[in-house]
């Protein structure tokens, strides 16, 4: 069983298209240990809470210092033993005493086709406003292994969407969540639950079945 910690920062819905997976069947080998948000607002600690599902805010101002939280953070997480951490609509970056220790067990679903529209600065909308501005006609979404950098590390899936020419920002991140990033997320754990992805020179490697 491939346990796993979800860190969110706002509406959930990559980590209900988890859950919808896990409760369909598709993710037989998968269980969801808990649901952790940097936001103590977040919807998606409602969702995590409507599946019986422990839910978890842990807000970097409660700490005194980046340091404290990032101890602290660490600790959390390793009380749940996972195997696996997964980004999912997460804002925070995540800590490097976190990074380290889960080298290659942190995955982030990005709303680009990664090196498009990533790093500092691009998140939510701001992707997709960034897409708009510079006319491309294909976008879409990536999965990746989180390393020390921002949309840096090693990528496992990634998934076109097309741009239409009446897009708004709010219609691509739709088309993109629904078309990419809402199947591609769930396909990667999948994939890492048969033991099927490995790294090797940063590259990733999807082996058959
Ligand atoms: C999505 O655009 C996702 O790609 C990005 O954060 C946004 C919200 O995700 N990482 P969610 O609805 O909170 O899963």
């Amino acid at each position: 069983m491939l346990k796993i910690a979800v860190l969110v920062s706002g509406g959930g819905t990559n980590l209900q298209a988890l859950i919808d997976h896990i409760q369909q069947g598709k993710l037989p080998d998968v269980s969801i240990s808990v649901v952790i948000s940097s936001n103590p607002k977040a919807y998606a600690l409602e969702r995590a809470k409507l599946h019986g599902i422990e839910a978890v805010s842990f807000v970097k101002k409660d700490y005194p210092d980046k340091d404290i939280y990032a101890k602290e953070l660490l600790a959390l997480i390793d009380r749940y033993q996972v195997d696996l951490i997964v980004l999912a609509g997460c804002l925070i970056i995540i800590p490097e005493n976190v990074v380290k220790k889960y080298k290659n067990r942190i995955i982030n679903i990005h709303p680009s086709l990664i090196p498009a529209f990533c790093g500092d600065g691009y998140y939510g909308l701001r992707v997709h406003e960034a897409a708009l501005s510079r006319g491309v006609k294909i976008t879409g979404a990536t999965v990746h292994f989180v390393d020390e950098g921002t949309d840096t590390g090693p990528i496992i899936l990634q998934h076109p969407v097309p741009v239409m020419e009446d897009d708004t920002p709010e219609t691509l991140q739709r088309r993109v969540m629904e078309e990419a990033e809402w199947k591609i997320l769930p396909e990667a754990i999948r994939l890492i639950s048969e033991g099927r992805v490995k790294v090797e020179d940063s590259l990733v490697k999807i082996s058959d079945r």
